[in-house]
């Protein structure tokens, strides 16, 4: 690996007599893990080696093809690094009551689908993230996962400056000079400098300025990089706890885990921990905030056909809300936070993606194929064979041996999307943006 002389030189004076086995750990190829979904009971084979701080992670042998995989599409698991997992132990450790959740810098969204299955029962996330394709991407992502406790938008961390001492819990996982994805993505190496590595300093004390006041008294605030200097980590730890007198928690680790840890936070390196390099730390606010009082609104508009709603477990706990054409159910709980974010942000999701409105119809969408709540007893089911699942993904009119309207279409009794069932032929409804590409029989 080519690696710039200037990273040599301060990764070696952070590691000392450690560099050798570093440097031959970025020689070696980066191991694959996913973490699964509750979705489905989670396998247990032994074949398996597990991520030892993440309890639905494991590693695998070698990366197959998930493209070709219909479960991978039904969000039955994500392939997410290793490292990044040991999020999980942050919020054990901290996070005991339901919250209200920002997460930054969300996509495409490993952290946030993380979180969704970490915060306790009754929290709800906000997924936020700036760039607009990669939101798209995200809330794609978020939707596969099938939680309905969940906003996502496409802001600003200006943007929420009005929000006040709201969020109980923040997570920034700052964009970052990459220097802990050097092995996964070689093309990082390229964009390296000291005077990236700067501008990234500065971004990240811009976004972290902007968004601490909206961290309510005595909420964490979670920040991570992938990256092993100072600067872009310790230091700015130290900024944050000087700036605003925050308090630096202490994250308990094993120590067969073999992660570096320091009065600032959790270090991964490729030569001790099996994953890429990653830093994180937990922080929180000590000193008082005032948090801005939501008002329920009139928006958006709220749909009041209950028919609707059998297609959902515990219907009674929904309000459908309409935007544009597109109804969203949203649990009961949440109706403030959608309404205020529907008023003053971008939302690209809210809840569940439940249907389109058509005139008098409505085309049922994929959040609902989806999602967690939905009452299968209420829906024509198919479930189909692994050829025929990924033809539906290519977004090809398959044929289906079924009751004629809407089906739902399903690999391994997971549910994948929606197919309008003309008789001797279909209409395949799923969206175009999510379709397999590659045109191969995998
Ligand atoms: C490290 S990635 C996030 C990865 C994500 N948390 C995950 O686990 O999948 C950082 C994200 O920050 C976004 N970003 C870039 N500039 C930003 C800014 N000025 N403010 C907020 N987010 C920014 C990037 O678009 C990118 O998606």
């Amino acid at each position: 690996m080519n690696l710039p002389i200037d990273f040599i030189r301060a990764t070696k004076e952070l590691l000392g007599e450690e560099w050798g086995s570093f440097d031959s750990a970025l020689n070696s190829s980066a191991p694959t893990s996913i973490r699964y979904n509750n979705k489905i009971e989670i396998p247990t084979s032994p074949s398996f080696e597990k991520v030892a701080w993440c309890e639905t992670a494991f590693y695998l042998e070698e990366r197959p093809s998930f493209t070709f995989d219909p479960l991978f599409h039904s969000g039955v698991y994500y392939v997410q690094e290793a490292s990044s997992m040991f999020l999980e132990q942050i919020v054990k450790q901290f996070v005991k009551q339901q919250v209200v959740a920002l997460d930054l810098c969300a996509a495409p969204g490993g952290k946030s689908t993380h979180l969704i299955d970490l915060l306790p029962q009754g929290s709800v996330l906000i997924s936020n993230e700036i760039n607009r394709q990669r939101a798209y991407i995200l809330s794609e992502n978020i939707q596969k996962w099938g939680n309905e406790n969940c906003i996502v938008t496409n802001n600003a961390p200006a943007d929420f400056e009005r929000y006040q001492g709201l969020f109980d819990f923040i997570l920034v996982d700052a964009p970052c000079s990459g220097e802990g994805m050097f092995r996964k993505d070689p093309n990082s190496i390229d964009e390296w400098s000291l005077k990236n590595v700067e501008n990234c300093v500065f971004r990240q004390r811009d976004i972290l300025s902007k968004i601490w006041g909206t961290l309510k008294e005595d909420g964490i605030l979670v920040y991570s990089t992938c990256t092993y200097n100072r600067s872009e980590n310790e230091e700015n730890i130290q900024w944050l706890k000087d700036t605003f007198s925050a308090e630096i928690l202490s994250v308990k680790c094993e120590p067969k885990w073999n992660i570096f840890q320091n009065e600032y936070g959790c270090r991964f390196f490729p030569h001790r921990t099996k994953g890429e390099g990653f830093f994180i730390s937990a922080l929180r606010k000590k000193t008082f905030e005032k948090t801005i009082k939501l008002k329920s609104l009139n928006f958006p508009k709220v749909n009041n056909n209950k028919e609707l709603l059998k297609y959902l477990k515990k219907d009674d706990q929904f309000t459908i809300f309409s935007l544009q054409d597109i109804l969203y159910a949203v649990p009961k709980d949440m109706d403030i936070l959608v309404q205020n974010f529907a008023k003053n942000n971008t939302i690209l999701h809210a809840g569940i993606e439940f249907a389109q409105q058509k005139g008098r119809d409505f085309l049922p969408q994929s959040g609902l194929a989806l999602s967690k709540s939905i009452d299968l007893t209420q829906i024509n089911v198919c479930d189909v064979d692994k050829e025929i699942a990924i033809r539906f993904l290519q977004k090809e009119n398959i044929s289906i041996n079924s009751e004629k309207g809407f089906v739902l279409i399903s690999y391994q009794n997971v549910p994948l999307g929606w197919v309008k069932n003309l008789g001797n032929r279909s209409n395949n409804l799923y969206p175009k943006e999510w379709r397999i590409r590659n045109k191969q029989i995998f």
